[in-house]
């Protein structure tokens, strides 16, 4: 019995007053699903832009003694006796985490490789790691 009542046409159930409503939940719930939507879009279009820049920061920083591709094939590159960022082994033994704090704290108190937390923050340091040194590949120059 309670089911058919649920299930009846709109019309032939007894109206509450509060039915009118309802249509505003609705519009109330599109419309916040609609701006989490542009909200995450606008987010996901941020994290690009970072990213390039992040990649522009890398050519400008880190490419003199990483390699534009982060071989170290760079100029300096050979100082760093072969921490080599494509290398798959090479990523198998580190983690995100040692990355960043190197990154931003430096090697050998700034003498092998210099600190950047004044110019860069954790999330960007961050972001290097994931974004630029995991998906780094021998012969493809990190650039925006
Ligand atoms: C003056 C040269 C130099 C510059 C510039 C430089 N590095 Fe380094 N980097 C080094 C040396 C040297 C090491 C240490 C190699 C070792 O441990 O044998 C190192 C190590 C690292 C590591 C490895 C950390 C680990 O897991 O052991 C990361 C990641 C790194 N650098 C990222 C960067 C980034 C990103 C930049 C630019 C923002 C940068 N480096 C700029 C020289 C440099």
């Amino acid at each position: 019995m309670r089911w058919n009542y649920i299930s009846a046409p709109a019309k032939e159930r007894p109206r509450k007053k509060s039915e009118g409503v309802g249509m505003n939940w609705l519009a109330f719930i599109a419309l916040a699903f609609l701006s989490s939507f542009i909200f995450s879009a606008a987010y996901a279009h941020a994290q690009d832009t970072k990213k390039g820049e992040m990649k522009k920061f890398y050519q400008v920083n880190c490419a003199r003694c990483h390699g534009a591709d982060g071989s170290a094939t760079g100029e300096d590159g050979k100082k760093l006796k072969g921490e080599d960022f494509n290398d798959p082994k090479w990523q198998k033994n580190t983690d995100d985490e040692k990355m960043i704090k190197v990154i931003l704290k430096g090697k050998f108190f700034g003498l092998a490789m210099p600190g950047y937390e004044e110019l860069i923050t954790r999330e960007d340091a961050k972001l290097i790691v994931t974004e630029i040194i995991r998906k780094s590949e021998k012969g493809k120059i990190i650039a925006p």
